[in-house]
């Protein structure tokens, strides 16, 4: 009897370990895919899911379909936009690198202001360094301000 019960007890610390580990499992992991940091992987990741197939690995562009987000000197001039197009898409003729670009391009709504985030600053140390790291308030202050 007394055998038993200290068994019981044993596989309830047993337990109540794995719901430990578990939960801190799930508050690591949330605390990771709610983070917007210079150098955070996320962005490149999300980078080559969301953009790349249009934009290229390298933010090279495709022809005159898609213009070069790689030292594109419209981005560079306008890097405030930056959020705006990503959430909102952009749709009107410009000049990237001095070729001219008219296809449309649809916002990505899918995306939380989180990855906005982490692609912005993914794109910024890789492409536009000129440009300083962003924070998730500012990324919510531009897209609430987006016409
Ligand atoms: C389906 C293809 C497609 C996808 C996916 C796409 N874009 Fe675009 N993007 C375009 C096109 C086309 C334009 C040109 C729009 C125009 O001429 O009005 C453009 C324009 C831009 C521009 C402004 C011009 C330049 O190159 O500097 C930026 C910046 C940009 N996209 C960033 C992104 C980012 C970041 C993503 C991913 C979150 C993305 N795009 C996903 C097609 C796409």
């Amino acid at each position: 009897m007394h055998n038993n019960r200290s068994r019981d007890w044993s596989q309830i610390f047993l337990q109540q370990g794995m719901r430990f580990a578990i939960l801190i499992g799930v508050f690591a992991t949330l605390f990771f895919y709610t983070q917007c940091s210079k150098g955070f992987s996320q962005g490149r990741q999300l980078y080559l899911n969301h953009c790349a197939n249009c934009h290229g690995a390298d933010g090279q562009g495709l022809r005159s379909l898609y213009p070069p987000i790689a030292q594109s000197d419209y981005l560079e001039n306008n890097y405030e936009e930056l959020a705006c197009i990503i959430r909102f898409g952009i749709d009107k003729t410009l000049t990237v690198n001095g070729k001219s670009y008219s296809t449309p391009m649809v916002g990505l709504d899918e995306l939380s202001e989180i990855e906005i985030c982490n692609i912005v600053n993914f794109i910024s140390t890789e492409w536009h360094p000129k440009n300083s790291y962003i924070s998730l308030k500012d990324i919510n202050m531009i897209i609430g301000k987006c016409k």
